[in-house]
């Protein structure tokens, strides 16, 4: 890619000065604007890019002084080099110029030598703040970005290749002012069942595309063992870059290649090319913290899944173990899980609330861990001092289950599950908006299964007898004991529950 000539804009009201700047910068590779008078000037400074302003200092209308502090005094112009051209040599000049903003001067006749020197430094200066600025406001950007992400960041629905979507959006070339970023960026992931993926992404037509690139990479270019590497490489070496499949099959889509940033690693693999000026090891440092990041998300995400897999682990264990004294009711405390959720979602509550009492449900039981199994299986009615005790289970799973946070809705439930809205159940006595909104749920879902199922003290009913005993009572069970918009909606997702208790049987 060829670097665009730096444009040097000649303000002069003398023709014959004029052509002798023209005549000198032209040749050596500089692009000349060329201004009679200071208007002149500022419009073109406005319309057009301009590296550097060679100004004369004595005009009509508008002087250099006024021309100089009008660019100094602007944010967008400020940093174009300014080299004032005069025949003045007087130290107040000189002083005025300063104060004006002024970079340098030169005095009339311009010295060949001299001049170009001097353009030469001030555009090297101004290109090193350039990249300097540009440095800064890329941090900027980069770390608004981070903050967004980890504002968003949720560990459980984490997806490794959508936020490398999002990643690659960040530092892609959206249009032709983004020159400084790469044009096309071509990954590769290696995921555990499908191997290494390979991905290329561009824009077209104003929206990102990512697509699968046919890469047959057998070869890791990162083995096993070795570290995490970045590296560039610019046009003149491009050749001998050790990424020739990639670049081969990058330049078969139709592009030129004439630079690239990777970074290497056995999880992930990025090659950004085509950035507008050459790269160095600068870009190959914002392109290596921007993957950390993700890495670090990616790698933080597992580790949450785990702890989370494993937390989920224990409740199921334990609220199993509970089931050991009682009677055989296959998988009633699944089953009861999922009506919930079922209900919830039909409710409208959040996915976070169904999957949080879908799961912390299983333990509304779990105080039966304290009851005798003489009690829990005894075939025939109860005594009154034996169903006593069957009802403090509620009470001894809410002293298992404890104060601890992630635990408050199991807790819930198992202290209210046989609480009732009109006031009869127990063991508080607790009515309507008194019982959690979880353990009215509970109480629905709970009473549905146990009618399903045979009970030392009753056989199990179908589907349709179990909704009717529910929804129009038998004597025993009452529709006044439920919460009405928890029944209502029960109505509505009945057909599913029986799904459910179908598919989870036992
Ligand atoms: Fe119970
Ligand atoms: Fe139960």
């Amino acid at each position: 890619m060829t670097a665009e000539k730096p444009a040097v804009l000649c303000v002069d009201d003398e023709q014959v000065n004029l052509r002798f700047l023209e005549a000198v910068l032209v040749p050596r590779g500089y692009r000349v604007l060329r201004a009679e008078n200071g208007k002149i000037a500022l419009d073109i400074i406005r319309e057009q890019k301009v590296d550097l302003v060679l100004l004369d200092v004595m005009m009509p209308l508008i002087d250099g002084y006024e021309v100089c502090r009008q660019i100094k005094e602007s944010e967008l112009y400020r940093s174009i080099p300014v080299i004032m051209t005069t025949a003045l040599n007087s130290k107040d000049d000189r002083i005025k110029g300063i104060e004006v903003g002024a970079d340098d001067f030169i005095s009339k006749p311009c010295d060949q030598g001299e001049l170009l020197a001097r353009i030469k430094m001030l555009l090297k200066i101004k290109s090193l703040n350039d990249r300097l600025n540009s440095a800064y406001a890329k941090i900027n950007s980069l770390t608004c970005f981070g903050e967004e992400i980890m504002k968003t960041f949720d560990p459980l629905n984490f997806d490794f290749l959508s936020k490398i979507d999002t990643v690659v959006g960040q530092i892609i070339r959206r249009a032709d002012e983004d020159i400084e970023k790469p044009q096309i960026i071509v990954i590769g992931i290696s995921d555990k069942d499908r191997g290494r993926q390979w991905f290329r992404y561009g824009y077209n037509c104003g929206t990102l595309h990512r697509e699968v690139f046919p890469l047959n990479l057998h070869r890791c270019l990162v083995t096993s063992g070795e570290e995490p590497r970045t590296s560039f490489t610019n046009i003149e070496d491009i050749g001998s870059s050790d990424i020739q499949p990639i670049l081969k099959m990058v330049e078969a889509t139709g592009t030129t290649v004439s630079n690239v940033v990777s970074y290497h690693s056995i999880d992930i693999c990025i090659h950004a090319f085509n950035y507008g000026g050459d790269v160095t090891g600068y870009e190959a440092s914002v392109l290596n913290s921007i993957v950390m990041q993700s890495l670090f998300l990616k790698s933080l995400s597992s580790q949450v899944r785990e702890t989370e897999n494993a937390f989920e682990y224990l409740v199921y264990a334990l609220a199993r173990a509970a089931e050991a004294n009682d009677e055989d009711t296959g998988n009633h405390i699944l089953r009861v899980g999922e009506y919930c959720a079922l209900l919830g979602r039909q409710l409208g509550m959040s996915e976070k609330f169904n999957s949080i009492i879908r799961l912390q449900a299983t333990l509304h039981d779990v105080g039966k861990i304290h009851i005798s199994p003489a009690i829990l299986k005894k075939p025939g009615k109860l005594t009154p001092e034996e169903f006593d005790e069957i009802k403090k289970h509620t009470i001894y799973g809410g002293n298992i289950l404890g104060e601890h946070v992630r635990l408050t809705l199991a807790k819930n439930t198992t202290l209210a599950h046989h609480e009732r809205w009109d006031g009869t159940g127990y063991p508080h006595g607790l009515r309507e908006k008194q019982i959690p909104f979880e353990g009215r749920i509970l109480n629905i879902t709970d009473q549905y299964d146990a009618l399903r199922n045979q009970r030392t003290y009753k056989p199990a009913f179908d589907h349709v007898t179990t909704f009717r005993i529910i929804t129009e009572g038998d004597g025993r069970t009452l529709p006044c004991h439920f919460d009405p918009d928890i029944l209502r909606a029960f109505k509505a997702a009945a057909s599913q529950f029986e799904e459910v208790y179908e598919q989870l049987r036992g």
